[in-house]
């Protein structure tokens, strides 16, 4: 793995070339939080901007919560971007400015789940750690045919990648399983003649790679329907901010009825207004369900009641760092370019 990592690493704007000291660890901790569930192509801009505007744990420490969440608004997954401001202020204010060097003392920080503790610590600091995410857990049930499903199979993959793992150069061992899965060990049609492995891997013994890894049956992803409330006045929307706790949280958003299992009525609009239903609605999948918001506008005269939040100006709703799903409802009102 090592010397196909060698030939062949993707050069990524986070890493040190294969076999030369690590990167800088702030670098490495906020690629790692970002990949977590995002594509590598979806990372990149985003990565050379924030580490453009704050180049390290300090600058992040002291940015306010707003503007943090405005700058991730379409990396999705919130909490993470939550968990990043607080563990940049606990690094920035309790580690002296930064990250610990070992894997255990990684998991005391906020958002050090598993994989994150052991990314950092095998790819920042060169400490042997098994590193196993959706891309590793692919190539290693490959490699040892593991019958068992997912999510069960988990621990016995951890341990089948620990056996794996070296002492020496365990970040770049991590990087190379993550790039073989990305580019050689596919979900589908994996490229087993271009596999440093191919001559060990069972599944391709068996002639079935894309078999494995074994997945337990998904249940259905349920429905929820809800209602975005677009209130106009002087060329100005309403934008409130959502509760920390929960989905979207702290993010900007237009007024939202609560979510229910049957497409809603008016009947929750947040205040009274003249709302009018727009004939289009916005679908967003969400990890646990799948939504689908009517839209309705109202323009506004004179006073309203309307909840806590900012009048924004329309022209330039892009600067607001709306989540995607609420951007969609702004294309579907037909008020973006
Ligand atoms: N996905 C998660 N971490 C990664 C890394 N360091 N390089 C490439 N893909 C990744």
């Amino acid at each position: 793995m090592l010397r196909w990592y060698d030939a062949n690493a993707r050069v990524l704007p986070w890493r040190a070339p294969p076999g030369s000291p690590p990167p800088d660890p702030y670098r490495v901790w906020l690629s790692e939080v970002m990949l977590q569930q995002t594509q590598v192509a979806t990372v990149i801009p985003y990565f050379e901007k924030f580490t453009a505007r704050w180049p390290d744990f300090a600058s992040l420490a002291a940015v306010e919560d707003a503007d943090l969440m405005s700058a991730w608004a379409g990396l999705g997954y919130y909490a993470r971007a939550r968990n990043l401001l607080a563990a940049a202020r606990a690094v920035a204010g309790e580690h002296g400015g930064r990250l610990p060097a070992d894997e255990a003392a990684l998991r005391t920080l906020p958002g050090f789940g598993a994989y994150t503790a052991a990314a950092v610590a095998a790819i920042a600091f060169g400490q042997r750690a098994v590193v196993v995410d959706g891309n590793v857990e692919r190539v290693v049930a490959r490699l040892f045919a593991v019958a068992d499903p997912l999510p069960g199979a988990k621990p016995r993959i951890r341990d089948l990648a620990d056996s794996i793992t070296p002492d020496a150069r365990a970040g770049d061992f991590a990087q190379a399983m993550m790039d073989l899965g990305a580019t050689i060990c596919t979900p589908r049609s994996p490229r087993c003649l271009l596999c440093p492995l191919a001559d060990r891997c069972e599944a391709r013994a068996a002639a079935t790679p894309e078999a494995f890894p074994v997945k337990a049956k998904k249940k259905a992803r349920p429905v929820r329907y809800g209602t975005f409330f677009w209130a106009e006045r002087d060329g100005r929307v309403l934008l409130v901010r959502r509760p920390d706790t929960g989905l979207l949280g702290g993010m900007r958003a237009f007024p939202t009825g609560v979510w229910s299992e049957s497409p809603p009525a008016l009947a929750d609009a947040p205040f009274a207004a003249d709302w009018t239903l727009r004939n289009a609605t916005v679908r967003h999948v969400f990890t646990h369900f799948e939504l689908i918001a009517a839209l309705a506008t109202a323009t506004i005269g004179g006073h309203i009641d309307a909840p806590d939040g900012e009048w924004w100006p329309i022209a330039d709703l892009d600067s607001a760092g709306l989540p995607t799903v609420f951007a969609k409802a702004v294309k579907a009102i037909g008020r973006s370019e």
